[in-house]
């Protein structure tokens, strides 16, 4: 999701080569080349890098299915970890900038919403694995920043993955109940959003960790009451769990957020309200109907 945001936030200013493994997933493919990669192939991974010879290269890529990383923590660290040595390494025979995404479950939830210089403490295999890929390019000597993000949500095409925004919709607009939880505390990130973070981490030459997250914290249940107002559904299909009651494979921190500042004050980072990302989501949605 966050790559196809970026194509279109790039492609009509800048030489742009699009990767992922498999076809594109874009509907309109004009204004940027496309190639599978498979970042898990160091080879692959050199071979791209030197003939395309980067200034930039932003990495979308990670396995995000908290529990499926639970399941099969090798592909994990593969996909999540080792991939992010491959590129970094890349990077520095050119000189290149390396944009890497991480997240707030490196954080264990004890003492959201967090600054970027707070104490990790991940719970699951997948906030250690994306905690990991921050250390290596923290010792690394290639030009690198990490953006840290949470609950990224929108509209695109082919999507692989379903998103909060895309099921809760969903399912409130059909009147069907849904089962949410209480208490568990994030600030929803509109995808255009995270691009734009990484546009702005390029544009002011960034380095280091930066928060790159909405700027409004909320509870999961609070998220989807504030859907069912935006779209005037109704509320009463909404039931409260708790974290307990749900027995989720990974273990997820409670309350985290981000504190925005050093975003806001050193790369000009405006996210959206909630309510705004919801009026974008909803107009790239009616935009498919016509
Ligand atoms: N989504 C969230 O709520 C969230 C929260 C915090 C942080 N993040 C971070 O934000 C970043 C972007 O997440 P996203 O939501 O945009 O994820 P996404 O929609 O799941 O995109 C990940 C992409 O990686 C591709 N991919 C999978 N294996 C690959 C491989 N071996 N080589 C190359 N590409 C491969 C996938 O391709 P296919 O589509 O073909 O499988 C998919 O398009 C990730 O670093 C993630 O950890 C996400």
């Amino acid at each position: 999701m966050l790559g196809q945001k970026l194509v279109l936030a790039l492609r009509d200013n800048n030489e742009l080569l699009a990767t992922s493994i498999g076809p594109c997933r874009m509907n309109n493919q004009s204004g940027f080349a496309y190639q599978n990669l498979d970042i898990t192939n160091k080879q692959a991974v050199q071979k791209i890098v030197l003939d395309f010879r980067p200034d930039v290269i932003i990495n979308t890529a990670a396995m995000t299915n908290v529990d499926d990383c639970e399941d099969d923590q090798e592909a994990c660290d593969n996909l999540n970890v080792y991939s992010v040595q491959y590129l970094a390494d890349a990077c520095v025979e050119l000189g290149s900038q390396l944009i890497h995404i991480s997240t707030d479950f490196i954080f264990d939830g004890k003492e959201g919403p967090y600054k970027e210089e707070d104490n990790p403490n991940p719970l699951s295999y997948y906030g250690l694995s994306k905690l990991n890929s921050e250390k290596i390019l923290q010792k690394h000597s290639c030009d690198w920043v990490i953006l840290r993000t949470i609950v990224v949500y929108g509209f695109a095409d082919n999507l692989s993955r379903d998103n909060i925004v895309l099921w809760a919709r969903r399912a409130l607009k059909k009147g069907n109940p849904l089962n949410i939880i209480d208490d568990q505390f994030r600030s929803p990130t509109l995808a255009e959003d995270l691009a734009q973070a990484c546009v702005l981490a390029v544009e002011k030459r960034a380095k280091g960790i930066y928060n790159a997250s909405g700027k409004d914290i909320m509870s999961i249940l609070e998220m989807v009451e504030r859907m069912a107002d935006f779209y005037n559904c109704d509320k009463s299909i909404i039931n409260r769990i708790n974290t307990d009651k749900l027995k989720q494979k990974a273990k997820r921190p409670l309350k985290t957020g981000f504190i925005l500042d050093k975003s806001i004050n050193e790369l000009a980072y405006q996210p959206h309200s909630f309510e705004e990302g919801l009026a974008i989501v909803e107009q790239q949605i009616l935009n498919t109907k016509k």
